[in-house]
């Protein structure tokens, strides 16, 4: 492109911004952004010298950077999509953003016997059940959430990721299945989030109760009167020996715990 501001001039500005509005990666996230309004790949802001940002472009990506910097939105609201394991999810504010750690249930998932029922409780976008599906087609995938507008994004990305996975409205668990995978809501209600989450992520993604559990509880329970034989639910940073009791006082007698890349326990998988 001849004229306009160069790339480099281009994340410079933006990361001023975003470290005086102390976002946690400004760097990364000027270059999604930046990438973003110009419609093109990350890498090609590093590889192409030329490439410089004018008009239409040019706009977009202050007006992206404002919505980080002031508003802060998180990025993958403000770009659309979000990648989970070997797919695209699109997202936006009726869906929590998938995280890294809860790609741990889907590798619980692919542990499951052929042809296995699986029901992902509280689906948000999907996450669980489209990845599970696009990397075990035999399984027979099932995905509920509370929210209606949850079940509406989830349903698109299916759509558009051509995978056969069902969804309902529904209160937890509405009929027997093999496995539940779940990262259900578990946060306390009153505890203190990060701006771009509490203002931006729906509430009933987030929170449970006084001590986070009150999901898990109705959860287990409820799975243990289907006769469900192996529940695996994320849990929050330090619950997960409450979550373990519970499943045990429920009759899940193995019980195992799965850390994240931080080693941090974040996975309980419990079979009876
Ligand atoms: C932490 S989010 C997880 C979303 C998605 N599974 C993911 O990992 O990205 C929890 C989800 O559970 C849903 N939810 C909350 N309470 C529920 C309930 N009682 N029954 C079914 N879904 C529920 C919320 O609407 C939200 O989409």
């Amino acid at each position: 492109m001849i004229g306009g501001t160069p790339v480099r001039d281009a994340l410079d500005s933006a990361l001023v911004a975003l470290n005086a509005a102390g976002v946690d990666s400004p760097r990364l996230d000027a270059e999604l952004l930046l990438a973003h309004a110009l419609g093109v790949d990350r890498a090609r802001l590093i590889i192409d010298r030329d490439l410089s940002l004018a008009g239409r472009a040019a706009r977009e990506f202050q007006t992206l950077v404002r919505r980080r910097a002031i508003d802060r939105e998180p990025v993958a609201y403000l770009l659309g999509t979000k990648g989970f394991r070997h797919i695209v999810l699109d997202v936006d504010s009726r869906v929590l953003i998938p995280r890294p750690e809860t790609e741990l249930l889907v590798e619980v998932g692919l542990g499951l016997p052929a042809a296995a029922s699986v029901l992902d409780v509280g689906t948000g976008s999907g996450a669980i059940a489209l990845a599970l599906k696009s990397e075990r087609p035999d399984l027979r995938v099932r995905a509920n959430d509370i929210s209606q507008e949850a079940v509406d994004v989830a349903h698109g990305n299916a759509r558009r990721l051509g995978l056969d996975v069902s969804f309902s409205v529904a209160d937890l668990l509405d009929e027997p299945c093999d496995a539940v995978l779940s990262n259900p809501p578990y946060v306390a209600s009153g505890d203190a989030l990060p701006r771009d989450v509490a203002e931006h992520e729906p509430a009933t993604a987030l929170f449970a109760g006084p001590d986070g559990l009150d999901v898990i509880r109705r959860l287990v329970a409820r799975a243990a009167e289907l006769g469900v034989g192996l529940v695996a639910l994320e849990h929050g940073m330090g619950q997960a020996e409450q979550v373990a009791r519970i499943a045990t006082e429920n009759g899940y007698g193995d019980v195992e715990h799965l850390d994240d890349l931080a080693g941090i326990e974040r996975v309980v998988v419990a079979k009876r």
